[in-house]
């Protein structure tokens, strides 16, 4: 069977990781998370007191990181390790979420973190969600979606899901945060958020899992065949 790359970009928080997950599961594919590392930078850069002003530390920063992920059997999917130690606790809270898209923005990070992104894509058989997947990191990718849903679905989808974690938010911060993300990454001018032509669009703000699940397993199968 043919190995494909398959790039989802798209809005914050409308289930792109539990898209690209599936996907990945059912062609035995490696699914890569590429917000995870931005995530993962950010944290970093907060333990370690960088300011995102100071470009030269920051270039250090990404230096000094290794990125590695690390199937965990138990839950069944991929998780980001940072110098070998698992960050998933940690980079999905409000705090990381906050700063996030500004350190995303920075030309620097992005040079860096698309470039390891590539490497792992190198041999195909990816699937990737993130921003500028299909638009930098592999314009050539052989499927590309576009997420998009509603925001205060996406705002209730996040919350529910940062609750259950045990995290302690209000639906007014994250819709605020997933709004001002949108903006940010929407209008920066280094890779920004964009629907181009060759996309397919899924907005998932009425569809069930299955049902966005199947529609993004259609148009895996058509790739596959041409
Ligand atoms: O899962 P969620 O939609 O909250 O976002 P994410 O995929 O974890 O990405 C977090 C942030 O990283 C985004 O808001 C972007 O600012 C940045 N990002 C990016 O710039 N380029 C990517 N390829 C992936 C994420």
């Amino acid at each position: 069977m043919k190995q494909i790359i398959i790039a989802i970009d798209g809005y914050s928080s409308c289930g792109k990781g539990t898209l690209a997950k599936f996907v990945a599961q059912q062609l035995g594919y490696v699914f890569i998370d590429s917000g995870a590392m931005y995530r993962g930078l950010t944290l970093k850069l907060i333990e370690n007191k960088i300011d995102i002003s100071d470009l030269p530390a920051i270039e250090n920063a990404c230096k000094d990181l290794f990125f590695e992920f690390k199937l965990n059997q138990k839950k069944g999917s991929y998780e980001l390790y940072v110098n070998g130690q698992n960050v998933e606790g940690s980079i999905r809270n409000l705090t990381v979420s906050n700063l996030v898209s500004e350190v995303a923005a920075i030309s620097l990070v992005r040079k860096h973190l698309v470039r390891v992104q590539q490497a792992i894509g190198k041999n195909k058989g990816v699937v990737m969600d993130g921003r500028d997947i299909g638009t930098v990191v592999f314009p050539d990718a052989d499927l590309k979606i576009f997420m998009t849903a509603d925001s205060t679905v996406r705002a209730k989808r996040r919350f529910n899901e940062l609750t259950k974690a045990g995290m302690e938010v209000s639906l007014t911060d994250v819709l605020a945060n997933l709004k001002k993300r949108d903006y940010i990454d929407s209008n920066r001018e280094d890779s920004p958020l964009q629907l181009k032509e060759d996309y397919k669009v899924l907005d998932n703000s009425n569809l069930s899992i299955e049902q966005q699940n199947s529609m993004a397993m259609k148009w895996v199968r058509e790739s596959m065949e041409h």
